[in-house]
């Protein structure tokens, strides 16, 4: 299970091997969180070989707001794994706010990810055997804070991720399928990343708890957090800034999109 990566790395990991290249920067002076420079992704079984990824170039910049789009098996999934570094790219880079990542050794990718990138997947994939303040709390494992800290950071985190307190107490499935979203939304917002990286995370939700979870990445946004969402739902592409689309491996289209905000939000009030 992906969650494993969060947790991999440990307070010794060295950073003395990564050298921090020139921050890029892209349209309008905003710095680049992710940038991706002719990505191949190819995997090999026996004597074949299958080319889920033909040479995607693609800038996320600090603040955005992006969904991906494409048909099933058209390499989102895999695109998402390669800029939030569970992935290595078989040709190409992956700069990380600059940072060159491809000559990393595993543990030092680990780092970064922990410290950089938050993940949040379809099936929620939390822990059913911890209650959702310790599975909040996983990622801040391989940190030396104190248990008060820890508990401050927890709490702040499933309140920004439109959760109650309440719930801290309780195990993964005596919470609905929404309510648990926003459960693994807070564990990837706990460590504060730099960037969100969704994949379908309404897809295992109904219409309305997925929009509820959107809303909740556009309130994100609006704070300045920088998310990618990868959809097949063109409603929840409609609420996000860019939309990205993907066949066969290969980036076709870059869509920009002005959001109909009345759309996207649901006034529970
Ligand atoms: N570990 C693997 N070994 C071999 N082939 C793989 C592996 N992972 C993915 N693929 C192939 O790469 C292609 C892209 O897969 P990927 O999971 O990125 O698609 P996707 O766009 O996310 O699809 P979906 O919408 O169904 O989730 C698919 O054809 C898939 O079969
Ligand atoms: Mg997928």
């Amino acid at each position: 299970m992906k969650v494993n990566n969060l947790v991999e790395a440990d307070e010794t990991t060295s950073t003395s091997n990564i050298e921090v290249a020139s921050l890029g920067w892209g349209e309008g002076g905003k710095k680049e969180i992710i940038k991706l420079v002719n990505v191949h992704k190819i995997y090999r079984q026996g004597e074949i070989e299958f080319y889920a990824l033909k040479g995607v170039s693609l800038s996320i910049l600090e603040g955005e707001l992006i969904s991906i789009m494409g048909p099933s098996g058209s390499g989102k999934s895999t695109l998402l794994n390669v800029m939030g570094l569970l992935d290595r790219p078989t040709k190409g880079k992956v700069l990380i706010e600059g940072i060159d990542v491809s000559r990393l050794s595993d543990r030092e990718l680990a780092y970064i990810r922990n410290i950089k990138i938050g993940f949040v997947f379809q099936f929620f994939n939390l822990i059913n055997r911890l209650t959702i303040y310790e599975n909040i709390e996983l990622p801040l494992l391989v940190r030396n804070l104190s248990k008060k800290e820890k508990r401050m950071l927890v709490q702040s985190a499933i309140l920004r991720a439109g959760g109650d307190l309440s719930w801290l107490a309780k195990r993964p499935n005596q919470l609905s399928g929404g309510q648990q979203q926003r459960v693994a939304i807070a564990r990837a917002l706990v460590t504060s990343p730099k960037i969100i990286l969704a994949d379908e995370p309404t897809g295992n939700l109904d219409r309305y708890s997925g929009k509820l979870v959107m809303e909740e990445f556009l309130k994100l946004n609006s704070m300045g957090q920088t998310i990618v969402i990868v959809t097949h739902d063109p409603e929840i592409a409609n609420c996000t800034k860019k939309i990205v689309y993907i066949k066969n491996g290969e980036i076709v289209k870059v869509d920009t999109n002005d959001i109909n905000f009345s759309k996207c939000i649901i006034n529970t009030q």
